[in-house]
């Protein structure tokens, strides 16, 4: 029996646009999956059969790390489904960890790599900003240019990134959860068919780019002012790309006057928003007010790792 966990994150700056081979920052938060890979007499997930359908990550995780004998995969998730704080990336990350651990091998830039393609493969089109964040922990940006700090390096397609470690200082974020379950793959193709047709929709994409390079500089400067601007107008652009929902607009203007900034994270279309702020049960309270789940959250936390090789289970 082998256990690994890994983090939830939360995109700071540059989601979708990334998508297109511009950069990302992101940041893993303290909210964790588990899974667990035991010997059975099927495949199975928490006890019940798998089923491709219903198990798509973790049986294109099966596909991409283990083709060894049937095992059971039980897996404990403190990050809610759809809600844009990057589930599906650590089920898979800790998936992978678990199945190479159990094969001997968690290194993890192939931990990482692996996962990015079987996010990638289930959703159609992914980028590796949720997957690497996931298994690095702390702070990650995915560039089309090589930085400082430089990880490693995935292409695909015409699209290439490079991924890079990047320091998180004390900021306090509260995530505002829509309770809305959006699926991240018809987000992203629905952006690919707007930007292909929209010459604005290609310029949004093209300043969420630059907002992210800036917002890197704010980050490493701990320049709140600058970050909450950034995060304003990087909200206002996804809006431009039709992924915005009247309920995280609702949580976003509850949070305006305690805040830095705030915007949607991840996929959106529902999902989960972020807002910077030194006022954390103001903003939470607001959030809950608004009709939305505050869930205050760590940043830069450790990313993959392994809780048992075989002993007792931490849970
Ligand atoms: O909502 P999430 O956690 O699936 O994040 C999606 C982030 C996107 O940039 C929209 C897609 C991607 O693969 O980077």
């Amino acid at each position: 029996m082998v256990t690994c966990s890994a983090p939830g994150k939360m995109i700071l700056f540059g989601e979708h646009a990334v998508v297109f081979g511009k950069p990302a920052l992101a940041l893993a938060i303290d909210l964790r999956i588990t899974s667990t890979v035991e010997s059975s007499d099927q495949y199975s997930v928490n006890g019940h059969p798998m089923k491709k359908r219903h198990h798509a990550y973790i049986s294109a995780a099966l596909d991409e790390a283990w083709g060894g004998p049937p095992i059971n995969i039980d897996t404990i998730s403190e990050i809610p489904s759809g809600s844009g704080l990057g589930s599906s990336a650590a089920v898979t990350v800790s998936c992978v960890a678990a199945m190479m651990a159990r094969r001997g091998e968690v290194e993890p830039e192939k931990v990482a790599l692996k996962s990015f393609l079987v996010e990638n493969k289930v959703q159609g089109r992914a980028s590796p900003t949720d997957t690497s964040t996931s298994t690095h922990g702390q702070g990650v940006i995915v560039s089309p240019d090589k930085m400082d700090n430089f990880l490693w390096h995935v292409e695909q397609g015409q699209r290439s990134w490079n991924i890079h470690h990047c320091s998180v200082p004390q900021l306090h974020f509260v995530v505002g959860y829509t309770g809305i379950h959006a699926a991240t793959g018809p987000l992203v193709a629905g952006v690919k068919e707007l930007v292909d047709s929209s010459v604005d929709a290609a310029k949004a994409v093209d300043r969420i780019g630059e907002i992210v390079l800036e917002g890197v500089d704010a980050l490493a400067r701990s320049d709140k002012m600058k970050l909450g601007k950034l995060m304003n107008e990087n909200h206002m652009l996804l809006n431009g790309l039709e992924v915005g929902h009247p309920e995280l607009e609702r949580l976003i203007e509850a949070c305006r006057s305690d805040s830095y900034g705030a915007k949607l994270t991840g996929a959106g279309g529902g999902g989960s928003m972020i807002a910077l702020t030194d006022n954390v049960s103001e903003v939470a309270k607001a959030i809950r007010e608004a009709g939305g789940k505050p869930i205050v959250v760590d940043v830069g936390v450790e990313g993959v790792r392994v809780e048992d090789l075989g002993g007792s289970r931490k849970r």
